[in-house]
């Protein structure tokens, strides 16, 4: 069995999430990840496995396939989250349910089993992903404000009950970013977000990897239950 971190990371296929694994697979760490269509790109030291986040089967699968493999989990990143720009009452139920099941069930899924696994070895790094629309209270994103403040919360309890097991688990709040997920926000919406954060800039992949660089570095175990804004964000 490997000395290397070993690092699980949902949402991979594009985004934030595959920056994450070049960062990681760059600092020496084994790499797995899931999306639920097929990547295009390959890179050594990375193992992809096509699953939904919200099917407890696949999801049971990748964890048995690390169990198997590596034999313990060091830190899971819990990328995978999709959103939708609907005023309220614009917005279908099959909405509703898909953010509230990839973002919350999805992470949800993703923590109770890793739970298990890092509890074995009484170490473990979890990072959940929450977002600036929730404390800003952005309009046309009820839904998702709502399932990330649901994650936010998750974050604050689990953290609480898995100190014991030596397992932190915190949440970082990006920004906007450049990703496939807001493209379709108006840029007048988005300039108006942006001038309410402390320092007015769009987030960048490295902001999110250099804080989830602090949650997973060995010292930090005295850090959780915690949730950073980017930007400045309250
Ligand atoms: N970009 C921003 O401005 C921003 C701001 C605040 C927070 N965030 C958060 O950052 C995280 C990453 O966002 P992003 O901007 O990188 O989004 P993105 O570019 O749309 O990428 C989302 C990734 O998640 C995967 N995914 C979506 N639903 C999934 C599911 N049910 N099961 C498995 N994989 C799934 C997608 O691949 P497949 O389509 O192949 O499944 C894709 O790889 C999300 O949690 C998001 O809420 C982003």
């Amino acid at each position: 069995m490997t000395k290397k971190p070993i690092t699980l990371i949902t949402g991979t296929r594009k985004g934030i999430g595959r920056y994450l694994v070049e960062h990681y697979v760059r600092q020496g760490h084994i790499v797995i990840g899931c999306s639920r269509s097929d990547i295009d790109w390959s890179l050594v030291g990375y193992q992809h496995f096509i699953a939904d986040v919200t099917d407890e089967s696949a999801v049971k699968k990748i964890f048995s396939y690390i169990r198997k493999t590596h034999g313990r989990l060091d830190n899971l990143i819990n990328n995978a989250g999709i959103a939708s720009m609907n005023h309220i009452a614009l917005t279908p139920l099959s909405t509703v349910n898909d953010i509230l099941g990839t973002n919350v069930v999805g992470t949800f899924l993703f923590c109770r089993e890793a739970s298990k696994l890092m509890s074995k070895h009484r170490y473990g790094r979890i990072i959940n992903f929450t977002t600036v629309a929730t404390p800003l209270k952005l309009e046309g994103e009820a839904i998702y404000a709502a399932s990330k403040a649901g994650i936010k919360s998750l974050t604050e309890v689990m953290a609480r009950e898995l100190a014991a097991l030596g397992i932190t688990v915190n949440a970082i709040g990006p920004t906007p970013i450049e990703t496939d997920l807001i493209r379709s926000v108006p840029k007048e919406k988005m300039s108006r977000l942006i001038s309410r954060q402390a320092i007015p800039r769009m987030g960048t992949f490295e902001d999110v990897a250099n804080t989830i660089d602090f949650y997973i570095k060995k010292e930090s175990d005295f850090v959780t239950g915690q949730n950073i804004y980017l930007g400045g964000v309250s």
